[in-house]
């Protein structure tokens, strides 16, 4: 598990292993959009304030992915303790 932060939302949630970055932010009330759920389409990316993406889609190129800005948040997760996001 790791801790996201939702910077504009205020809110602080963990992301356990068996949920999605995007489920968890959606449990939480906070209206996301998406589409595949599979990394796929590119609807539900998301800027990255913080931390250390685990990218696991199939949209960014290999340097939007190296520069960490943006992520899929129904597939990518972290790789450090913490996530900070523009939500
Ligand atoms: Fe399609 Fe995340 S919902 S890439």
């Amino acid at each position: 598990a790791f801790e996201l932060v939702l910077n504009r939302s205020g809110l602080t949630l963990t992301v356990e292993p068996e949920r999605s970055v995007l489920r968890t932010v959606e449990a939480a009330g906070v209206p996301v959009l998406y589409s595949c759920e599979e990394g796929t389409c590119g609807t539900c990316e998301t800027d990255v304030v913080e931390g250390e993406v685990d990218h696991h889609d199939s949209v960014l190129t290999d340097e939007e992915r190296a520069s960490g800005e943006t992520m899929m948040i129904c597939v990518s997760r972290c790789r450090g303790p913490r996530l900070v996001l523009d939500l």
